[in-house]
């Protein structure tokens, strides 16, 4: 089965009340592990770049960046029995998002959240109608990532979090395929100071009033395990914590379909990266050392699939 759009792979979710993994990758060693996992999982993959992984990707030339991510993923989906997806996350930049639909990717995100209301709809509805020309489906952000706990010391948090009757207009207004409304996540691995929370009610209204399929930001779980490993082994992640299990699990009952994960992809290669070289001072072949993080990789991203619903569903 095939490269296929997001958006298929989404409404299958919507309707199924599951939701699926959005996993960022920059290399091929993080993709490697994510195609292991969905295929011993049989289940639909979502892989996301950011722009910042394309300019890496081709040594600072996003076009050719998006070339090599696009034939790296086909290369695998096409000849594997699940279906998957390339997007791009937060595109902010109009020619990298252009570069990426001339590459083949399947969907972007339009991120324009950063400008008041009526400018993200601009810009969203016009990304829109060019991405929806081509195939490509599209994803925009309303409201701001910021916990909940940070943000209340700043501002109301109401500023900064989705407003659902702006949701249900911005959703109708754009054409939209799918939403990610701010809830009170956030990016990195320290996202709450106390206790961890996310706005339900709020996420509840914003899908009864739109109905798509809704996306979690900065949800990784920030596993106490992961944590631990890199800690013995020298790394420092002092008062990291992310989105636990079963706040994620809520939040796919009450409508997230897309769960975008980065975080503890990263955590988890750098915890057995550094216990590998640890272990083995006199190793220098990175087909050796790339072994036990790919396979702790691979292990964070089969829990997810399995914890969120989407195992089996390929
Ligand atoms: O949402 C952000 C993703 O984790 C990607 O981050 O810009 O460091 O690649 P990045
Ligand atoms: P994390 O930093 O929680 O993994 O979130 C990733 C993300 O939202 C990518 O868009
Ligand atoms: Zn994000």
């Amino acid at each position: 089965m095939p490269y296929v759009n997001t958006k298929t792979i989404l409404e299958k979710a919507n309707r199924g009340y599951y939701a699926v993994p959005a996993l960022n990758i920059n290399n091929l060693e993080f993709l490697q592990a994510i195609i292991d996992a969905g295929v011993e999982e049989k289940s639909p993959l979502i892989i996301e770049t950011s722009e910042g992984a394309m300019k890496y990707a081709g040594n600072g030339d996003y076009n050719r960046g998006a070339k090599l991510f696009v034939l790296m993923v086909r290369a695998f989906a096409d000849n594997i029995d699940i279906p998957v997806s390339l997007h791009v996350d937060h595109g902010k930049d109009f020619k990298i998002l252009m570069a990426a639909i001339k590459a083949g990717y399947s969907s972007i995100m339009i991120d324009a959240s950063e400008y008041p209301f009526e400018k993200n709809m601009e810009e969203t509805k016009k990304m829109v109608e060019i991405a929806h020309s081509v195939g490509v489906s599209v994803e925009a952000e309303l409201g701001r990532l910021v916990g909940i706990e940070d943000n209340v010391v700043v501002e109301s948090h109401e500023a900064a979090l989705v407003d659902p009757q702006e949701a249900k207009l911005f959703v109708e207004e754009t054409g939209v395929d799918f939403l990610a409304p701010a809830i009170g996540t956030s990016h990195g691995a320290f996202k709450f100071k106390g206790e961890a929370r996310l706005d339900f009610d709020r996420l509840k209204q914003v899908k009864d009033l739109t109905g798509v399929p809704l996306v979690l930001h900065g949800a990784s779980s920030v596993p106490e395990d992961i944590k631990k490993l890199a800690e013995e082994y020298g790394a420092d992640f002092k008062g990291a914590k992310g989105v636990p299990s079963e706040i994620l699990t809520e939040s796919v009952k009450y409508g997230i379909n897309k769960v975008n994960t980065d975080t503890d992809l990263r955590m988890a290669f750098i915890a057995s990266l550094r216990e590998y070289l640890a272990k083995n001072p006199g190793e220098f072949d990175p087909r050796k050392y790339f072994k036990t993080p790919k396979e702790l990789v691979k292990n964070i991203v089969k829990d997810r699939l399995r914890l969120l619903g989407c195992s089996n569903k390929a």
